[in-house]
């Protein structure tokens, strides 16, 4: 009984908190967003993908990781067995900045709240950070990925794996440097597999 309690609260605390993000003005992005992005997958996963910002397809559909970036995160997923409806997949920041630039480091502190409200509450056993905003923002280490992926950093919430955003890996895509970057991503891949 305490348990189906506990997780009847967790789920009407994330609901509340969904609300809140979807109305949330804590930052000019909510002026020219479509839809803030709250995330999407169990409320008791194991894993917590953690991306950058919504790009325009997630703007537009409201849902995290629908655009070639989500195609790519699927692959490097199948990879490594897992499927997205076993994952809790969001981002730092929740709205799309405009062009798909770099989130501002006032807009990061405006959001970031939510996204920690969310590891606390769903207590996961491994976050993987995507790319070098969630890299810095869950390590609280201001290195590149390049630092910082390739090994487990464990945290109180969690143990945090860094590997590069999809959107990057594509960017180098057909580039001499493809090879040496997808490789790096597939060792923080097996890592992760190892930890959950
Ligand atoms: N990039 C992100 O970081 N998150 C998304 O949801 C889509 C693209």
């Amino acid at each position: 009984i305490a348990r189906s309690e506990g997780i009847e609260r967790l789920f009407n605390d994330l609901k509340l908190l969904k609300l809140e993000i979807e109305t949330c003005t804590r930052c000019p992005l909510y002026k020219v967003r479509n839809h803030a992005v709250f995330g999407e997958g169990p409320l008791n996963a194991s894993l917590i993908i953690v991306g950058e910002a919504p790009g325009r397809e997630e703007d537009i559909e409201g849902r995290p990781f629908c655009g070639p970036s989500g195609e790519l995160l699927d692959r490097m997923l199948k990879a490594i067995h897992l499927s997205r409806e076993e994952i809790f997949i969001t981002s730092v920041v929740k709205c799309r900045p405009p062009q798909n630039r770099a989130p501002l480091s006032k807009e990061i502190k405006a959001c970031i709240p939510y996204l920690e409200t969310q590891i606390k509450s769903i207590r996961p056993k491994a976050i993987l950070a995507l790319g070098e905003v969630a890299g810095k923002a869950l390590t609280k280490a201001n290195l590149p990925v390049k630092e910082l992926r390739g090994k487990i950093h464990p945290t109180d919430h969690g143990q945090i794996i860094v590997t590069y955003h999809p959107a990057y890996i594509l960017r180098f895509s057909g580039s001499q440097q493809e090879k040496a970057i997808k490789k790096a991503a597939w060792e923080d891949l097996q890592l992760l597999e190892k930890v959950l």
